[in-house]
């Protein structure tokens, strides 16, 4: 069936608000389903993990069905490979503990300046241990990375390479197939930031071969619950800083304390959205992925569906924006090359700062972010860290072609 988004748009409350949500990297609003999950979830299973009675054991099979649903999103081995924790950050900052303790003077990690501060940080703490911190550059003609430069820093004394999938400032999506092969070649261990990359593209980590990948599922439709996926063997031979009755295997050793089931609930029920777009609008984008069999294939298909959607969208967005004067686009800007980029979109306007510009499009009720949004290299990079950053638009799969248009016409009048 061709893509609806009108009826997309129905399982999202808040968008009958009518205000224009483009600040979707920062977090998506949720589809019903979502709100009726965590609800359902204090109804009917509001209870703490292993107890001999009805609302443990319904809480149980919730928690065991999400890392179901997150293994066919991602396309794990088993659900065993499925941490679940508070965001993407705090679950690198656990993986950055545990292989930082593998780790010796003079090893090596390549972190890029592309990458949000989630997925540097945790990796230039290890500084601390004596490992050197490689830095990889990108273009800034078109926000590309720079692919000799990685080559470069590579080598023998490569342990680990920290990669991400989509830029969530320019939106950049990276070759991760050679980026992940070049390091394995290398002998180097490879994270993979995929919080950006998970909206708005199909992520496949047996194909990708990575090892160890994160995202977030606020940023597609979710609660406000990170994920972790890591090969189980990896996940297995790391010693993750526990407690003693806590068990002692993956996933359990590295979910810390007592997890946040209500979200879970609920995460669950945003992989099932999705599933359920891949069910309606997957069918044409389905034969790629014919290997794959039921909520597998619906959630691949549905992520290349939004992914063409989104594609739309992002052209109309950016041949508007060449059309106003004063306008400066940050990365790819040719509509021919946007299977190399996510709908994002940072721009500046002649003459106001980002800020008095998302403040003069939120009186519109347009919503888009200022700033770095963390991603402090990116910005400092393009010489716009001490001009108060980027304006960012970010586009979804429930967004219009009207809205696109509106946001065109307010920008263009701005005083
Ligand atoms: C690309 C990217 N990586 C990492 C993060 C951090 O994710 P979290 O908020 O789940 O820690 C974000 C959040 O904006 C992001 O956009």
């Amino acid at each position: 069936m061709k893509y609806n988004v009108n009826e997309i748009r129905t399982h999202f409350p808040s968008l009958q608000t009518g205000a224009i949500y483009f600040d979707n990297p920062a977090g998506t609003q949720v589809p019903q389903e979502v709100i009726d999950a965590v609800r359902d979830y204090y109804l009917t299973a509001n209870a703490n993990n292993g107890g001999a009675f009805a609302t443990s054991q319904r809480s149980d099979a919730i928690i065991a069905e999400a890392r179901n649903a997150f293994a066919d999103f991602l396309n794990a081995q088993s659900p065993d490979e499925i941490v679940f924790g508070p965001n993407m950050t705090t679950l690198t900052f656990i993986v950055s503990r545990a292989l930082g303790r593998f780790l010796d003077e003079g090893d090596e990690i390549i972190v890029t300046r592309l990458d949000h501060d989630a997925n540097i940080s945790p990796w230039t703490a290890l500084a601390e241990r004596g490992v050197v911190i490689k830095w990889v550059d990108f273009h800034t003609d078109d926000c590309t990375l720079n692919m000799a430069d990685f080559e470069k820093h590579l080598s023998t004394k490569t342990r680990l390479v920290a990669i991400g999938g989509a830029s969530n400032a320019v939106g950049t999506l990276n070759d991760l197939q050679t980026l992940t092969d070049l390091a394995h070649m290398a002998g180097a261990t490879v994270f993979v930031d995929a919080v950006h990359l998970a909206p708005h593209a199909p992520i496949d980590v047996q194909a990708l071969n990575c090892d160890l990948l994160a995202c977030s599922v606020y940023k597609f439709y979710g609660p406000h619950l990170g994920v972790l996926w890591g090969k189980y063997d990896l996940l297995d031979r790391l010693s993750a800083y526990k407690v003693r009755p806590a068990g002692n295997k993956p996933p359990d050793k590295f979910e810390n304390g007592t997890q946040n089931h209500e979200c879970i609930a609920g995460a669950l029920a945003a992989v099932n959205y999705l599933a359920s777009v891949g069910e309606k609008y997957g069918g044409d984008f389905a034969a790629p992925y014919v290997q794959f069999s039921g909520r597998r294939l619906q959630l691949k298909s549905a992520l290349a569906a939004i992914k063409a959607y989104e594609k739309e969208l992002a052209t109309r967005l950016v041949v508007g924006l060449s059309d106003i004067p004063g306008v400066t686009l940050y990365g790819i800007a040719d509509p021919a090359r946007f299977d190399y980029r996510a709908p994002t979109f940072a721009i500046t306007v002649d003459g106001k700062t980002p800020r008095q510009v998302a403040e003069a499009l939120g009186r519109e009720n347009i919503y888009v972010w200022d700033g770095n949004y963390y991603a402090l290299e990116v910005m400092q990079r393009l010489g716009l860290q001490d001009r108060g950053g980027a304006v960012r638009i970010g586009l979804a799969h429930y967004n219009t072609a009207q809205e696109v248009d509106k946001f065109l016409e307010t920008l263009k009048r701005l005083e």
